[in-house]
């Protein structure tokens, strides 16, 4: 069984973070999401993945490396324009093969690992196996139809959704679907569905089994997502203090990483967190459910629930930061103004709430 992981597409509902980073590199407890996708299939026993790439493809070659960090053989594919996910199964069969392999979305997060589907794949002798789940918003997902356990039909982001069931972002397919994603036509956004082509499986008489999954599951394609898979990742943490960080008279309390080089000075950490490398907090109140990356200061500020990315410097903050993503170097000040007036250098698709 091989693996493939999309990680192409704009990431547009994820703008600003966007304009300057790949949407599956975004940090979940100071990772990038793909990270756990690719741990997801290993654990899998999958060894032999290949990563379809876009306009963001050097930055996910720059991150993931040749693979020799998890022991596995690693091929990228270029995807030159997004053409849809059924587009990049088509441009990703030579990688692949006549063997069956897991499709994997790269900003989806699923908990649980993936044997049991896989299991259920090789004894059901399926030609797909799609895992679904209950959703509150089915029609910005693709969804299924099934009648008496069976699927009947599936349909792209319907505007009127037959169920609340969305396909979740990982696959699992046999070579029949190489055939099905050459006999499917784009949809009206320009793109080659992979939801069309497992109903053309469907509609030929394959056996496409649905999985109804339990396990928590999140795709992350807005910054609410994020912030919510960042929630779900801290509440696994176990504490883990870096040997030689520097604490004068800081509290750690209940579950919290903190990474080399940090400096703690009359703080409060609220665990579950994580403090990432070199990180500076003075006179601050950091957490719970919060990730602070590497190379950030934080002076006289407190924050909760939220993402705070590299070598940002929070000083004097106001207000509590709460469910909030701050992008890579970033600066957060109190105005020296007399006036309560505030003073913005936002780049294009920022959000302000005060
Ligand atoms: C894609 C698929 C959709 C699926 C979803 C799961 O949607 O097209 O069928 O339900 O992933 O994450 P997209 O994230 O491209 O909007």
């Amino acid at each position: 069984m091989k693996g493939l992981i999309l990680s192409g597409g704009k990431g547009t509902r994820l703008r600003p973070l966007t304009h300057t980073r790949a949407k599956q590199l975004l940090p979940v407890a100071n990772r990038p999401i793909l990270f756990y996708g690719i741990e997801t299939l290993v654990d899998a026993g999958i060894k032999d993945i290949g990563i379809v790439i876009g306009d963001t493809g050097d930055e996910i070659r720059a991150a993931v490396g040749d693979g020799k960090a998890w022991g596995i053989k690693l091929t990228y594919i270029e995807q030159n324009s997004p053409l849809g996910l059924a587009h990049a199964v088509k441009i990703a069969k030579d990688f692949i093969g006549r063997e069956p392999f897991v499709m994997y979305l790269g900003d989806n997060l699923i908990w649980g690992g993936l044997r049991q589907f896989i299991q259920e794949f090789q004894k059901t002798q399926a030609n797909s196996l799609i895992l679904l789940s209950p959703v509150e918003e089915p029609q910005n997902f693709g969804v299924a139809q099934l009648e008496k356990g069976k699927i009947v039909r599936l349909i792209e982001k319907p505007k009127d959704p037959p169920s609340n069931l969305a396909l979740v972002g990982v696959y699992i397919f046999d070579q029949n679907i190489f055939e099905a994603v050459n006999r499917i036509i784009p949809s009206w956004r320009n793109e080659l569905e992979i939801t069309d082509a497992i109903q053309w499986l469907v509609a030929n008489g394959y056996n496409v089994k649905p999985y109804s999954i339990t396990n928590w599951w999140k795709d992350t394609g807005k910054a609410e997502d994020i912030l919510e898979a960042n929630r779900m990742i801290l509440d696994e943490i176990k504490t883990d203090i870096a040997a030689g960080i520097q604490n004068h008279n800081s509290q750690l309390v209940g579950r919290v990483v903190v990474e080399e080089g940090v400096e703690l000075t009359n703080s409060i950490i609220r665990g579950p967190a994580i403090i990432g490398a070199g990180s500076i907090i003075v006179n601050s109140c950091v957490g719970p459910y919060t990730s602070i990356s590497r190379g950030v200061t934080i002076v006289n500020t407190e924050i909760e629930f939220s993402i705070i990315m590299e070598d940002c410097r929070i000083i004097d903050f106001p207000s509590r930061i709460r469910n909030s993503l701050v992008g890579g170097n970033t600066t957060l000040c109190r105005s020296t103004s007399r006036c309560k007036d505030i003073n913005l250098i936002l780049g294009d698709n920022s959000q302000l709430f005060i």
